[in-house]
Parts: structure tokens; sequence; C-alpha cells
């Protein structure tokens, strides 16, 4: 196994129903199909990293409802370390997933107990994220809390992954400078740093000022064109294999989670996003979230 990885980040159960349509105000539509599984993005980056054959420790609050055993019972089927998983008095991280017969999704998310991970539960998981190689953050926990993460990371010499989804507007980009990856995807880097992102040549300006700031490698996903790194000597684009996407639910957390496990296998960034891209597109031609995820 390599790593340990830590996961500092958030858990959910996605209720995804598959729709012809979103029904309009005061209508009822029916749908063809509803699928239950784990997600959250800091859970689906865990579960991609450790089915790829990581170590990984789980930083994130559970609630105290049956979404809890569910997800509890999946870190524990998937091999993760559950030391710093937290039960709390409140309802458990959920979402309601819409996607559409073109496969485009449209995503409801409660964050439940994931709004109560606190600096105080990074703290307190200090001795197992010491012992990682990567530490792998999201923004579906408190904003205070990635930051205490990217402090520890910084403090213990360890490199931070950040990937700034769902995008947030309170995230400034003067507090990426311990940030040695940032996986944004195009939305995500305009809203960073409030530039266009039309063409490949503008989300390169966009990433370039992303490095300014202190990021060391940036990584665009690109969707089905796969993803552009940008880093202080230049630029790649990594195509991604061409598929039939059913459902691209999830896709991004796949390319992180593999992403994450191959970096710390190799340290080799190129080949870490070839494999990153290839397995997020493998995932896009399965229904669901952490279902769609294959095994090493
Ligand atoms: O990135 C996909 C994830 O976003 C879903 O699993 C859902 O839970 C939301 O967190
Ligand atoms: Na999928």
């Amino acid at each position: 196994r390599v790593g340990p990885i830590a996961v500092i980040g958030s858990n959910m159960v996605d209720l995804i129903s598959y729709i012809h349509r979103m029904p309009g105000e005061g209508e009822t539509v029916e749908a063809p199909d509803f699928r239950m599984g784990c997600g959250g993005k800091g859970a689906n980056q865990a579960v991609a990293a450790a089915r790829l054959g990581s170590e990984v420790v789980m930083v994130t609050r559970v609630g105290d409802d049956v979404f809890a055993d569910t997800t509890l019972r999946n870190f524990a089927d998937n091999g993760i370390d559950t030391e710093h998983v937290l039960r709390t008095r409140a309802s458990s991280g959920v979402a309601p997933i819409f996607v559409d017969p073109e496969s485009r999704n449209s995503i409801l998310i409660i964050k439940g107990a994931n709004a109560l991970l606190t600096p105080q539960d990074v703290e307190a998981a200090r001795p197992a994220v010491a012992r990682c190689e990567l530490i792998v953050l999201q923004l579906e926990i408190p904003l205070e809390t990635v930051r205490a993460a990217m402090d520890l990371g910084r403090e213990l010499g360890i490199p931070v992954l950040l990937n700034p989804a769902p995008a947030s507007p309170d995230l400034d980009i003067a507090q990426l400078r311990s940030v040695d990856f940032l996986v944004p995807n195009e939305s995500e880097l305009e809203l960073l740093t409030g530039m266009p992102v039309d063409d490949l040549e503008d989300v390169r300006r966009a990433a370039e000022v992303l490095l300014e700031a202190g990021v060391h490698d940036v990584i665009v996903t690109l969707g089905a064109r796969g993803a552009l790194w940008v880093h202080e000597g230049g630029q790649e684009l990594i195509e991604a294999p061409r598929v039939q996407a059913v459902d691209t639910t999830g896709a991004g957390d796949a390319f992180i989670g593999c992403f994450a496990t191959s970096w710390v296998r190799t340290r080799d960034i190129a080949a870490a996003i070839r494999a990153g891209t290839a397995y997020a597109a493998d995932s896009v031609t399965r229904q669901g979230t952490q279902s769609s995820y294959a095994r090493a």
C-alpha cells in the first residue's frame, strides 16, 4: 500500500434520481430510476485512493442517523482508517442529485455534520496526519477548518492538494500560499480568479495568476477534454480517453483520488494526471458516484 494519504473533508449519502426533466413549481413528474450510494467529495476522493492501493486516513464528521451507519460501513469496507471519523448529534450530509438523459447532473448538498468539522478536529488528528505523505482537501467543510488543515500541512512539511469545490466566493487566492497542488475545474477557476475561462489560453492565463499567488502546480480539470497542468516551467494538456458517458457525478473526485495515489507512488505529476484522467473517464461509463469507481 502507498501513503498514507490524509483526506480532511466531507462525506455525504448521494440520492441520485435519473430524470427525463426537472418538475416545475407545483408540478409532479415521474422519473425512471433512482440509486442511493456513498458520496461527498472528501469520501469520494478517499475511496478512489483506497481502491487504487493507498492507505487513507479520513478526517470527517458523520451524523447520528442511518446515513452515518452506511458511511461508516462503507469506509470500513474500503479499508479506510476511521479513527478520526467523528459521530455528531446532527443529520449526516446528504446530496440529492438529478441526472438528465444527456448525463448532465445538478447537485444539491445539505452539509449536515460536515458543517461541524472544526479546526480542533484537525488538531486532534495531528499524530495520524503527521505520518501522511499528502493532505487532500475540498470545500464542503468550514473554510476555517480547511485553513487549519493547510496550516498543519505547512507546519509538518506535508504537501497539500486543494480541490476548491464546490466553488466558494469566500476563498481568497491570498490563502493559497501553502497549496502545492490546486485542482479546480473551469468554473471554480473562473470564480477564484475573476478571469474568463472561455478557451485554453484563458485557462492558462488564469492558472498563472494562481502560480503567482504561491501555488506550486495548478491542474485544471476540463471534463471530457482532460486536464491542463500549469506550472512554473510551462504547461501541458493531457487529453482524456473518449468514452460514452452515462453519469459524470463524482468524476472530478475520481480524478483526484487516482492522481493522489499515483503521485505519492511515483512523484511524477504528468503520469499521475494521465492516470487520473483515465480513471475518471472510466467512472463516467457507469451509474453512481463511488459505485462507479474501479478497483485496481
Ligand atoms: O463531487 C461529487 C459529489 O458532490 C457527490 O458525491 C455529492 O455528494 C457532492 O458532494
Ligand atoms: Na459515474
